[in-house]
C-alpha cells in the first residue's frame, strides 16, 4: 500500500575518516570524509505506517528490539513524521546482511535504508541530496551509504549544507577491500561516544581538522589520476591519524588488539613483498586491506590461512540505494 516502502542499502568504508560533531544534534562533522560503498554488505528495511499501531516496532533480523537502537530508531521516525506532517506509528522490518562480528558499521547502511524507506513510507518524494541529510540525522556515515561507489560527505556547516556527493567520473574501478574478522572481547567504545571523547580531550583534534582537509584533497587527486599507491598510502595514513586521536584522549582509548597489529604488519610485509596493498580499521580491531584485482587472491589467500577463510570477505564497489 501507499504508507509501506522497502528500500536496501549497502554499507561504505571510509578511506578519511569521519571523527568528530561539529553539532552532534543535527550531526554536522569538523570535516568532510571519503568513502567506498561496498557490495557485499547491505541492510533491507520495510516501513509501513499504520494508525493501528500503539507505538513504533523494530525487528532486526527477526528479533523484536527495544533497547538502545529502538530508542535510536523512533527518534529518527520522529524527524521523518515532522518532515512529512504525517502522526502514524510506524512498523520497522529490518534484514541486515552485515554480519556483526565483520566489524563494518551496519549503522552506515541501516540509518541509509531507514531514510529511504521511512521517508518514501511517509509520503516525501526526496531527491538524492535531501535523502543523504536525513540520513545523516540518523548516522554521519549513512549520508555516503545513499550513493555507490566513491563518495565524498562535504562537511558544510548547518542541516542544508552538510550531505554526501558521488565522486564525478571515477578511477580505480579495479580497487577491492579484504575485510578481515579479528574478534574482540573488550566492551567495545562507541564511535559515537569515542569521537566526542576524542574532540573534547585529544590536544591533537585541530591538527587533525587540517590534516583531513589535505589528504582529502590529494586522495581525490590519487582517484582522478588512477594512482593507486598513493591512494593506498593516504588512505593507511589517514586511518593511523583517526587512531592517534585515541591514544591522545583523556581517557585514552584504542580500538586495536594483537591480532589488529599482526594484520597490519601482514600487509605491511606483503607490500614490502611487492603485493601491493595497504591498511584502513574503523572504530573496532577489524582490518580492511586495500588492494586490486590482481593481487586480491593471492592477498584473501595468505589471510585465509593465518584467520581461516570464514574471516576472510572480498568486497569490489557496490551500488546506491535501490527501492524495492
Ligand atoms: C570510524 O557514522 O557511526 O567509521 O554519526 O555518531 O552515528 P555517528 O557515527 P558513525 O561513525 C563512523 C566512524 C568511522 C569513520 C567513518 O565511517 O567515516
Amino acid at each position: 500500500s501507499n504508507n509501506s516502502a522497502t528500500a536496501l542499502a549497502h554499507t561504505n568504508i571510509a578511506l578519511i575518516k569521519y571523527w568528530g560533531k561539529k553539532n552532534a544534534d543535527l550531526i554536522i562533522p569538523y570535516t568532510g570524509s571519503l568513502s567506498l560503498t561496498l557490495d557485499q554488505f547491505y541492510t533491507k528495511t520495510q516501513v509501513s505506517f499504520d494508525r493501528q499501531l500503539e507505538q513504533d516496532t523494530l525487528l532486526i533480523n527477526e528479533q523484536a528490539v527495544t533497547d538502545k537502537s529502538w530508542q535510536r530508531v523512533h527518534d529518527f521516525l520522529n524527524l521523518v513524521r515532522q518532515q512529512s506532517g504525517i502522526t502514524e506509528n510506524a512498523r520497522v522490518i529490518s534484514d541486515n546482511h552485515v554480519p556483526t562480528a565483520a566489524g563494518l558499521a551496519s549503522s552506515a547502511s541501516a540509518f541509509a535504508a531507514l531514510a529511504a524507506a521511512a521517508s518514501k513510507a511517509s509520503g516525501m518524494d526526496l531527491n538524492e541530496r535531501d535523502l543523504s541529510r536525513l540520513a545523516r540525522r540518523g548516522s554521519g556515515s549513512a549520508c555516503r551509504s545513499i550513493y555507490g561507489g566513491f563518495v565524498e560527505w562535504q562537511r558544510g556547516s548547518d542541516d542544508t549544507d552538510s550531505y554526501a556527493v558521488p565522486i564525478e567520473n571515477p578511477n580505480l574501478k579495479d580497487i577491492r577491500i579484504v575485510a578481515l574478522t579479528i574478534e574482540t572481547h573488550q566492551k567495545p567504545i562507541s564511535s559515537r561516544q569515542g569521537m566526542e571523547r576524542s574532540v573534547t580531550t585529544s590536544p591533537y583534534y585541530p591538527t587533525w581538522v587540517k590534516v583531513v582537509e589535505s589528504d582529502l584533497k590529494e586522495i581525490k587527486s590519487a582517484i582522478s589520476q588512477n594512482d593507486f599507491a598513493k591512494f593506498g598510502a593516504i588512505s593507511e595514513f589517514n586511518a593511523m591519524r583517526m587512531h592517534a586521536l585515541t591514544l591522545s584522549a583523556n581517557p585514552d582509548f584504542l580500538y586495536f588488539n594483537g591480532m589488529t597489529l599482526d594484520a597490519m604488519n601482514e600487509v605491511k610485509r606483503l607490500r614490502h613483498a611487492g603485493v601491493e596493498c595497504y591498511y584502513t580499521v574503523d572504530a573496532g580491531p577489524n582490518v580492511k586491506v586495500i588492494c586490486q584485482t590482481k593481487n586480491v587472491d593471492t592477498i584473501a589467500n595468505t589471510f585465509s590461512k593465518i584467520l581461516g577463510p570464514e574471516k576472510v570477505t572480498v568486497a569490489k564497489p557496490g551500488p546506491g540505494i535501490k527501492y524495492l
